[in-house]
């Protein structure tokens, strides 16, 4: 798959990502303006062509929009914006609609949509794709519809690295052509963020490698709120082994009956919560954790060999095969499985348009917190909030340049914007690797304030080292990282409660004082990295900037 290539980049809106979210933007904006799509690397490579499970939306005889938004909110645990949610629910089914109409093909049983259980959703809501290929399949529709609209463009291996503010907007993006390494400026009436999550900031998360969090670190950078950025979801069960990426092993495989089972075997999970295997995401995660801390064992196991084995080849096709290349047969023996960092809930803040606290600037998918999820996302929420708000930021772009003045900004060259000479990183890769680790050890599934002022300590160095420009992806990926993953320490260091997928140790007590609150975070100084984050807090629901 792949659109056209163009030689001159010239657009009226830009939308820096492509996956389900930024391909559905872009669908939407080519209705009003020409769309130029930038995307690091291969265009293929996204969380959502990986996305396995399904995408959770209300279209059963047995559900209804009012049940999904009740099961959104009470797995968010009190922080979801309500609004949001409802958006979600109802402009779900249209969406989903539409996709089939498309051409995605979900599939049946008896000529019907298979609509799957998985945890924490009191319904079976979770449509799926060729058994376990969900995203792949949308991610083909969205590709094949936007190769229809002329007036979409495509820039492949090209790296956004900053988003340029003009006269207190943004105006369009600094961006680098990895094959040749020069930069340039591209300008636009507005900007669409769709550059997904930053699960590479943890040494074990099922993220692709592309997931640095670029796209919050620049709009950090730029000035736009960030939001709740202490809520992480580590997925309780990725494949455990040492020759092994933490390749996701479904929700769904629990709701089609796996069990998990600790290193002498024993299951487990009814010790923790009533709803066993299917219990919230969070609490399976740390239930896991526990199990691994007293057995002193870096794993346990998800077993399917009870049930039908030509059932789960079927079921399960690409999860099947995967593990087989790794020498284990899923349908004869029992599966390592460990928690892997998996999605950022928080992000850029947005409202339910997907308008960012920078005029200009739009956001959505998993870059964007617009409230969906709260302390802890709904699984399978993310594809559907990639397609609902990718469309909605879409229009708001739209309503946003139509009232541009015609006259163009005069926008700053890319020499203009660097703060100095292009530097050169100092063994990025052994600074990646030991941002993961202390990522994983200090800010991951349970965390204390002793571990988070180390870990913060060593980020603000960390964030001195990477404060100027670099000329290439991977030091640029690096500089992004360590910003993101301070954001993350910081806000978890403020949030002293544990609440949905933020648990802090030595406060394990929800309901202390400011449970309630979303963490904001905003540059002091929006030109570099070397002033410390300022955090700023704001009451749940009042939709506003801060307080
Ligand atoms: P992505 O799909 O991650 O796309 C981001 C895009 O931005 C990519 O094209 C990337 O190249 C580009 N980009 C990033 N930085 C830059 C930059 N600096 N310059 C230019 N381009 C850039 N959710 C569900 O709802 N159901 C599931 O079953 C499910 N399963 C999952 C399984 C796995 C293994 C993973 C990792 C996630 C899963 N999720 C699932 C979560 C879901 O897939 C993601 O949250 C969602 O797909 C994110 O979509 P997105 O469009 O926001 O970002
Ligand atoms: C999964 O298939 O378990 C992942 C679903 C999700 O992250 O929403």
């Amino acid at each position: 798959m792949s659109l056209r290539e163009v030689p001159t980049p010239e657009a009226d809106f830009l939308v820096i990502g492509s996956g389900v979210a930024g391909l559905r933007a872009a669908i939407e904006l080519s209705r009003h303006g020409r769309v130029l799509m930038l995307t690091k690397g291969h265009p293929l490579e996204s969380s959502s062509i990986y996305a396995q499970g399904g995408v959770a939306v209300a279209l059963s005889e047995e559900d209804d929009v009012a049940i999904h938004l009740t099961d959104t909110v009470k797995a968010g645990h009190g922080l979801c914006r309500q609004e949001a949610v409802r958006v979600l629910v109802e402009e779900g089914p249209d969406r989903i609609q539409e996709l089939i109409a498309w051409g995605a093909r979900f599939d049946k049983v008896g000529g019907k949509f298979a609509f799957a259980r998985e945890a924490a959703h009191s319904r079976s809501r979770i449509l799926r794709a060729r058994g376990d290929a969900t995203g792949n399949e949308m991610v083909r529709v969205l590709m094949a519809q936007a190769r229809r609209h002329k007036r979409i463009q495509w820039l492949k291996n090209h790296f956004t690295i900053d988003l340029v503010v003009v006269g207190g907007a943004c105006r369009g993006a600094l961006v680098l052509d990895e094959a040749t390494g020069s930069r340039a400026v591209i300008p636009a009436s507005a900007v669409v963020l769709t550059t997904g999550g930053a699960g590479q900031v943890y040494a074990r998360t099922t993220n692709p490698p592309n997931a640095t969090g670029d796209g919050m670190a620049m709009a950090f950078r730029a000035g736009a709120v960030l939001e709740d950025m202490e809520f992480v979801q580590f997925h309780p069960t990725a494949l455990y082994l040492p020759s092994s990426p933490p390749f996701l092993l479904s929700e769904a495989i629990r709701g089609e009956g796996g069990q998990l089972r600790n290193i002498k075997g024993e299951p487990f999970m009814h010790r923790y919560h009533p709803a066993g295997t299917l219990a919230p995401r969070d609490i399976v995660a740390r239930a896991i954790w526990s199990e691994m801390a007293a057995t002193r064992s870096r794993h346990v196991y998800l077993d399917v060999t009870h049930l039908d084995a030509e059932f789960i080849k079927r079921r399960f096709p690409t999860i099947y095969s995967t593990c087989l290349r790794y020498d284990i047969d899923i349908t004869e023996e029992w599966i390592p499985v460990s928690p892997s960092a998996h999605y950022m809930m928080g992000g850029v803040k947005t409202d339910t348009e997907g308008a960012t606290s920078l005029p200009g600037l739009f956001a959505a998918g998993e870059v964007a917190c617009s409230g969906v999820h709260g302390a802890n996302r709904l699984a399978s929420n993310s594809l559907l909030e990639g397609l609902v708000f990718g469309a909605r930021a879409a229009l708001a772009a739209t309503t946003f340049a139509g009232r541009l003045r015609r006259a163009a900004a005069s926008l700053p060259s890319a020499g203009e914007l660097d703060a100095g000479p292009l530097g050169v990183l100092d063994d990025a890769d052994k600074l990646r690797s030991s941002l993961r680790r202390l990522m994983w050890g200090k800010v991951g599934l349970v965390r204390t304030r002793e571990s988070l002022v180390s870990a913060t300590a060593q980020l603000s160095r960390w964030e001195r080292v990477v404060a100027r420009p670099f000329g290439t992806r991977q030091d640029l990926e690096v500089k992004n990282m360590v910003q993101v993953a301070r954001c993350i320490a910081e806000a978890a260091l403020w949030r002293e409660n544990s609440v949905g997928a933020h648990y802090r140790a030595d406060c394990p007590d929800k309901k202390r004082p400011g449970w309630n609150q979303h963490s904001q975070l905003e540059h002091t100084a929006a030109v570099t990295g070397l002033k410390p984050a300022r955090i700023r807090r704001a009451a749940v629901g009042s939709g506003g900037r801060g307080a």
